[in-house]
């Protein structure tokens, strides 16, 4: 395994400032939020709008990289440029969705455990040879008060991430590692970074057990928030103190970057709380520098609203573009703690 390239490819991802596009929806989630739209769920819509994305002018001034799923790597444009080469001209390194999804876990009700490890060295040998770099696997798990989640599950999902980063490597793909504590529910911040501790924990315990390497690899976590449902929500500032808490008690400063998932929160919100994260003194339990760039891997916080705006039809591509472009400069903005209310009235 020669690994210089991968850690290379892995500090670039979280390199001058800028994130990640997640649009790697699977069919069903994406189908589900085109219904939402009023969008048709078909094949060449799915590819419309991703074309749409991946075409935005400029995304490669904010974007890194971008996560494709099976349909779309397999995808070109309309004029017949294959989207792989699509994404190299516009600057962006290409990753790949290769979970196959969570699954119930068994013997434990209202769990899961996500799939994908059978068959997937061949699989991740074909997506290297189509030109990706990096892959993604996201493990779920649901905080139910004390109760959950179990450790079963987080030991189960910690194991699976860890052997998919592993067979990436091997491979050389870099693995973005993606364990899920679940905005759902009515519990604390305090409780979610509890919660969060003890699975990033887990997954750093069994990322050494399978030989993983910590230099070639990106950690996408959720950040540090109440559950949705909580009644005491929190300030930017505090969301931001936990995070940081938390990442430091227990991501080793060997890796290279960690880029947050966005999980359902508004795209206004993440980007108020990655920028409280990034103010020029630091938080109040770590000022000054963090042993890693703190970025971000957006899918709905990044989306959202270009799909609102483009809802299926031609004429509204450009605004839709528009619209992500501006959420892709608000988090390159919040990567320097330069993003504030002001750029949201354009
Ligand atoms: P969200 O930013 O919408 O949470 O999606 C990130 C992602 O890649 C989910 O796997």
């Amino acid at each position: 395994m020669n690994i210089a390239p991968l850690i290379e490819t892995a500090r670039a991802l979280v390199a001058d400032g800028k994130g990640l596009l997640a649009m790697d929806e699977s069919n069903a989630t994406c189908n589900r939020r085109f219904a939402s739209a009023d969008i048709p769920q078909t094949l060449e819509m799915r590819r419309a709008y991703r074309e749409l994305l991946l075409t935005a002018p400029g995304l490669g001034d904010c974007i890194s990289g971008v996560i494709l799923v099976d349909e779309t790597i397999r995808q070109a444009h309309a004029d017949g440029t294959p989207f792989v080469e699509v994404a190299r001209h516009a600057g962006l390194r290409v990753g790949i969705k290769v979970d196959t999804g969570a699954k119930p876990l068994a013997a434990h009700p209202n769990e899961r455990v996500t799939e994908g490890l059978d068959g997937l060295r061949e699989r991740l040998q074909a997506y290297a040879a189509m030109g990706a770099r990096f892959a993604k696997w996201r493990g779920v798990m649901a905080i139910d008060g004390a109760r959950l989640p179990t450790p079963a599950c987080i030991a189960a999902n910690a194991h699976a991430l860890a052997r998919y980063a592993a067979l990436c490597q091997e491979t050389g793909l870099v693995p973005i590692i993606e364990p899920e504590v679940l905005m759902d529910g009515t519990h604390t911040l305090q409780r979610c970074q509890e919660v969060t501790e003890a699975v990033l924990r887990s997954v750093f315990e069994q990322v050494s057990l399978q030989g993983v390497v910590l230099e070639a690899m990106v950690l996408k976590p959720n950040m540090v928030l109440a559950g949705l449902a909580c009644t005491a929500q929190n300030t930017a500032a505090e969301v931001a103190e936990a995070t940081v808490q938390c990442l430091l008690r227990v991501v080793p400063a060997a890796v290279p970057g960690i880029a947050f998932l966005s999980g359902g929160q508004s795209g206004e919100l993440a980007s108020i709380r990655l920028n409280a994260m990034h103010l020029p003194n630091g938080t109040t339990s770590h000022p000054g520098a963090l042993p890693w760039p703190l970025s971000f891997s957006f899918a709905r916080a990044l989306q959202h609203p270009a799909l609102e705006i483009w809802a299926g039809n031609d004429a509204h591509r450009v605004a839709a573009q528009q619209a992500l472009l501006h959420r892709a400069r608000c988090n390159f903005a919040a990567l320097k703690g330069g993003y504030s209310a002001a750029m949201e009235s354009r």
